[in-house]
């Protein structure tokens, strides 16, 4: 890793960064949609921490590896603004503003009124809620000897649990309505990697109304049910009473609805991963299975439990987050002009801040493709080296959600792999990703339930000698 270098002095003497070799018309277009993750990863290696690309017919700034992690931690507030890239989110949300599109005080401040409701302590006391829901839904939805496709599996498992959470109702029958929408804007308006006129395909009208009229709904229920009150709801809606301009009514059916948005695709495509990571390494499978059975034998597992003794269920989440990570790059446009490791950055140019490289750097990780659970215990602890580690994001904008995911996804994978005797369909199943607009697992990705495990070992227990 280079020292980081940063200035704003002699900016016109600095070079621009070097565009890296792309193909007539379409540029560099290919190997980002293929896969932008490992595209990012061989620049990095091969032309350093700045370099430019281009998509189609433009041009865009890569800042990459360590350098631009420690760079985006230390200095995003001086150098590098969210408003471009999210502003036709808000756009169409009809919304005065989205914490994603929000920077400097402004951005401060709504941050400020969300924060209670996303944090990791938003779930002290409900641990027993959350696997109420997952036992369910593992009852109802992964039948013995059923083939399950995760990913989509998955999404159904995280809207329930963030539905129940956050707005005290399921969204189940809106999940697809959620994902369209997202999914479109995202593609279209966002990253700009599908056409402009699917913004007018039925489809996509239907699904953004539907998006709406849940988000009334979440409303109205909330009103209407005063003795069943959530933080977020309730903080947003004190805010807007408390000032109007700041946060109007009219903004708070889209942001009631912001865990959807936010944590639906991140968290399913996450533990789609997790599960086939698990399942590829029979070792980590049986560590997994002789935890999860010795901690849920003696209850419901604490906020310390999950921290303290479930090393196994978090390396294995860790590592997911390291070796499928769902952002493999953050857009900024730059405030102002700057140099970065000596290379010229423009005031007002998009930047791609590939903040997941340094996940497969073996300075970093040694035996970066190998998934290592272990890798995170001190003295290792691999993650906590300077810009070595960055699922959530990094800099004013990290997570909002980062420790309600981290608790959610905790006890959903751990109660599935206390239940269920799974097995990949078929067997030899590899991995393949799909990239847009999330990477993550193909919808392809199955898996078989064998059996359920606890019965096996009450089984056994009723029928051993003993
Ligand atoms: C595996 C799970 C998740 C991952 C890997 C993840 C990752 C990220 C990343 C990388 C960002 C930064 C985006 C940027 O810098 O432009 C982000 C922002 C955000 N995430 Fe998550 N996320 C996850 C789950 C969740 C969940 C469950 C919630 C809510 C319940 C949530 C709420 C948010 C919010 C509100 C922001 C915007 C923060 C801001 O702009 O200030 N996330 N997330």
């Amino acid at each position: 890793m280079q020292e980081l270098e940063i200035r704003t002095d002699n900016i016109t003497a600095a070079p621009d960064p070097q565009l890296i070799p792309n193909a007539p018309l379409v540029g560099n277009a290919l190997q980002m949609a293929k896969d932008p993750g490992a595209f990012f990863i061989e620049m990095y290696q091969k032309y350093g921490p700045i370099f430019r690309i281009k998509i189609l017919n433009k041009t865009y700034t890569v800042l990459a590896g360590p350098e631009a992690n420690i760079f985006m931690s230390r200095h995003s507030s001086e150098f590098l603004r969210s408003k471009e890239f999210w502003q036709a989110m808000v756009e169409e949300f009809g919304a005065s503003k989205l914490l994603v599109a929000e920077d400097g005080e402004s951005h401060k401040r709504l941050r400020g009124v969300m924060q209670r409701g996303f944090a990791r302590s938003a779930l002290n006391g409900r641990y027993d809620e959350v696997f109420a829901i997952t036992d369910r839904i593992l009852t109802e939805e992964w039948p013995d000897k059923a083939e399950i496709p995760v990913v989509r599996a998955m999404q159904k498992l995280v809207t329930e649990q963030l539905g129940y959470i956050t707005a005290n109702r399921s969204a189940g029958e809106y999940v697809d309505d959620i994902r369209t929408f997202i999914k479109r804007v995202l593609d279209v308006r966002i990253t700009h990697q599908r056409p402009g006129l699917m913004m007018y395909l039925p489809d996509y009208k239907k699904a953004k109304g539907r998006f709406f009229e849940l988000g009334q709904d979440v409303l109205e229920n909330y009103q209407a049910n005063p003795d069943k009150p959530t933080l977020l709801i309730d903080d947003l809606l004190a805010a807007s009473e408390a000032d109007a301009v700041f946060m109007p009514q009219s903004d708070l059916v889209g942001v009631v609805l912001s865990p959807y948005i936010a944590g639906l695709d991140t968290v399913a495509n996450t533990t789609a991963s997790f599960v086939y990571a698990v399942l590829k390494h029979p070792d980590v499978l049986a560590k997994l299975q002789e935890e999860v059975d010795r901690i849920f034998a003696a209850g419901t597992p604490t906020p310390q439990t999950l921290k303290r003794d479930m090393p196994i269920l978090y390396g294995a989440l860790m590592e997911t987050l390291r070796m499928y990570p769902i952002a493999v790059a953050a857009m900024r446009n730059a405030t102002q002009d700057f140099v970065f490791q000596g290379h010229r950055v423009y005031a007002g140019e998009p930047l791609y801040m590939a903040t997941a490289v340094s996940h497969f750097l073996p300075e970093f990780y040694p035996d970066p493709y190998t998934f290592d659970i272990e890798r995170y215990q001190r003295p290792r602890a691999e993650h906590r080296q300077p810009g070595a580690y960055a699922p959530f994001g990094l800099g004013p904008h990290t997570c909002l959600g980062a420790g309600m995911a981290e608790v959610l996804m905790m006890l959903g994978m751990g109660r599935l792999f206390h239940q269920l005797d799974l097995v990949l369909s078929p067997p030899d199943y590899k991995l393949k990703l799909d990239v847009a607009p999330t990477p993550g697992p193909e919808l392809k990705f199955k898996v078989l339930v064998k059996g359920r495990r606890q019965e096996t070992v009450r089984e056994t227990a009723v029928s051993s000698p003993n």
